[in-house]
């Protein structure tokens, strides 16, 4: 019968007998998928597994520790942290268009892992296995296939090179995502790990309307942190499937702060409720808690002097602005 204790006995000895004495790599993205595969992984081999954490600096508030320093303790997992803030944002300097941005926080992210994986190699490990958070809905999406194909990362972009191949260790592929998450749970990661919702790879890069820059990204972090915490405050995580937060950074509006005229930038709220984001509503969040949210984005985040809501259901708009 189907327990959450029965499928971690069963897949760490899966994992063993897939490994056996090798070495495997595994990417960490701050994402429940990716962590929860890991920890199935470092339960199987222990420090046979390295992870790699590549920092892109694109995440939300506390994100960064939540991997680097949560998860850490959780599992006692070996982890590679790649610090490449300034590398992405070198990457991105200047750049507006959404597709674009995809493409060049794709690329980073895949040379970036590529050279942390060939620096384990490097320091004689011979590394043959990758592991992949892969669910079983992406199994049934894709085919069924498995075997040594491409990195599937959570950009979705293509592989890696021909001479890093690796063979794919997928200890999630026949669970739904509300098992994985209580195997998370039983694994005893970071609730916040276990409970996030769904969070796009290239982060709040395509969360700021403009080019992506360290200040703006600092804005952004700032009045998320906020909106995260008054929804949670209220109950809302579970009716809220995910709320992007969008900073308007090529956008300005006139504001009346203190006793001065300001001349600030618009973030809006996004928040919807879907059973698979493939269609969403928008979600009737109470007034009040639209009201504490806007009153204290403008009051602490200084750069933001408008709180706009979107109403928009998907169709016609997506979730994420861009
Ligand atoms: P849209 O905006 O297309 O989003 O309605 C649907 C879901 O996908 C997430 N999303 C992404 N996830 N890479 C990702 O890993 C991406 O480039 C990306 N774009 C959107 C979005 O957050 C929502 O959950």
């Amino acid at each position: 019968s189907w327990t959450e204790a029965n499928i971690i006995d069963d897949q760490v000895d899966a994992i063993r007998a897939q490994i056996g004495g090798k070495q495997v790599v595994c990417g960490l993205s701050g994402g429940v998928d990716s962590a929860v595969a890991a920890a199935l992984v470092q339960r199987a081999v222990g420090d046979q597994l390295t992870c790699v954490f590549v920092d892109h600096g694109l995440l939300r508030e506390g994100e960064a520790e939540q991997v680097e320093r949560d998860f850490v303790a959780a599992t006692g997992v070996k982890l590679k942290v790649v610090d490449a803030t300034d590398q992405f944002l070198a990457a991105l300097a200047g750049v507006s268009d959404p597709e674009q941005k995809r493409k060049i926080i794709g690329r980073e992210f895949i040379r970036c892992f590529e050279a942390a994986a060939r620096e384990i190699v490097a320091e004689g490990e011979a590394v043959e296995f990758l592991v992949q958070g892969t669910l079983y809905p992406d199994v049934v999406e894709s085919g069924g296939g498995t075997g040594t194909a491409n990195i599937k990362s959570h950009h979705n972009v293509g592989g890696l090179p021909d001479d890093l191949q690796f063979a794919l260790v997928e200890p999630l592929r026949t669970l739904f995502k509300d098992e994985v998450r209580r195997v998370g749970e039983q694994l005893g990661l970071p609730a916040d790990m276990v409970w996030r919702q769904p969070f796009p790879g290239p982060g709040l890069g395509i969360r700021i309307v403009g080019a992506v820059t360290a200040d703006r990204l600092d804005i952004l972090r700032r009045a998320d942190a906020i909106a995260r915490a008054e929804l949670s405050a209220a109950g809302l995580d579970r009716d809220i499937w995910q709320c992007p937060v969008v900073l308007l950074a090529d956008v300005r509006s006139v504001g009346v702060q203190g006793d001065g005229r300001t001349y600030g930038h618009p973030v809006v709220l996004r928040p919807v409720s879907s059973e698979d984001a493939m269609t969403a509503d928008w979600t009737r969040v109470p007034y009040e808690v639209l009201e504490t949210i806007s009153t204290r984005i403008t009051n602490e985040v200084r750069e933001v002097n408008r709180v706009v809501l979107d109403v928009t259901s998907k169709p016609p708009g997506t979730i994420e602005w861009e």
